[in-house]
């Protein structure tokens, strides 16, 4: 039986409008995406906060380190101005308001992105908060670093894990997969090839490739079996699916 390839908008819709931010959120939803990548650290008060880099300055008015500002200090940056004019005045979201935006339209992907020194605060604030607003089950954890992620296993048994790959050995990839239990192994786009997405079929787990931006490849990876796609702009799985490829 065919099963749908999920689409996965990539710190939201962060091709049409500021990543990460509730304008971006509020434009997957409104696509229809089955699910939502984002980046997840933690500010020096322990407060945990959607944002991809580890400073301030490319996306926000602000500057320095994430790890090293209050949520205070930071909740109130303009997060919208450096992307157009016309996103002015959207702030950071923290996980609460994230969890609160999305509700449960779209499942959710978290990645870690926190350096190691932060993840003993991280890694059990961000299963407590999913699981307490039950969104611990359809959301998944990612990280590159296999560590964070042994940390989030061994802080919860069911925590869906997804393994991020970007090095061409795979066979370290599978072995990462099998002992930290995951669900999803989320390769970069230049290593997927069929056979990978062969194996993560015959292992029964999930394969989610990052980031890809034009249809045509979205295309091939669909028929490759890739199991879900992250992409900047969701707009264009319409696209696909009017051409008849919504489904692996
Ligand atoms: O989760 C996949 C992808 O987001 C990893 O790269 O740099 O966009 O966080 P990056
Ligand atoms: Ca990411």
């Amino acid at each position: 039986m065919e099963s749908p390839c999920l689409r996965i908008a990539h710190r939201g819709a962060s091709g049409t409008a500021p990543e990460l931010t509730r304008a971006a959120i509020a434009k997957a939803l409104d696509i229809g995406v089955d699910m939502i990548e984002v980046d997840v650290q933690v500010t020096r008060d322990g407060h945990l906060v959607i944002f991809h880099d580890e400073t301030l300055e490319r996306t926000t008015s602000g500057s320095g380190a994430v790890r090293e500002k209050t949520w205070d200090e930071i909740s109130h940056l303009d997060a919208g101005a450096w992307f157009g004019a016309a996103f002015a005045g959207e702030s950071l979201l923290d996980l609460d308001a994230l969890l609160t935006l999305v509700g449960s339209r779209a499942r959710l992907n978290l990645e870690i992105k926190s350096p190691p020194a932060d993840w003993p605060i991280l890694v059990p604030s961000l299963l407590r908060a999913l699981d307490r607003a039950e969104r611990l089950e359809t959301s998944i954890v990612s990280c590159f670093d296999m560590d964070a992620l042994a940390l989030v296993r061994a802080a919860s048994r069911t925590a869906p894990i997804g393994v991020l790959w970007y090095l061409p050995d795979l066979a370290a990839a599978w072995r990462a997969v099998e002992a930290l239990g995951a669900v999803s192994l989320h390769p970069y786009v230049g290593i997927a090839q069929p056979e990978l997405f062969a194996e993560a079929c015959r292992r029964g787990i999930d394969s989610c490739v990052w980031t890809v931006n034009d249809t045509e490849t979205m295309q091939r990876l669909i028929t490759w079996g890739a199991s879900g796609i992250m992409t900047d702009h969701p707009e264009l799985f319409a696209e696909i699916a009017s051409a008849g490829a919504g489904t692996r």
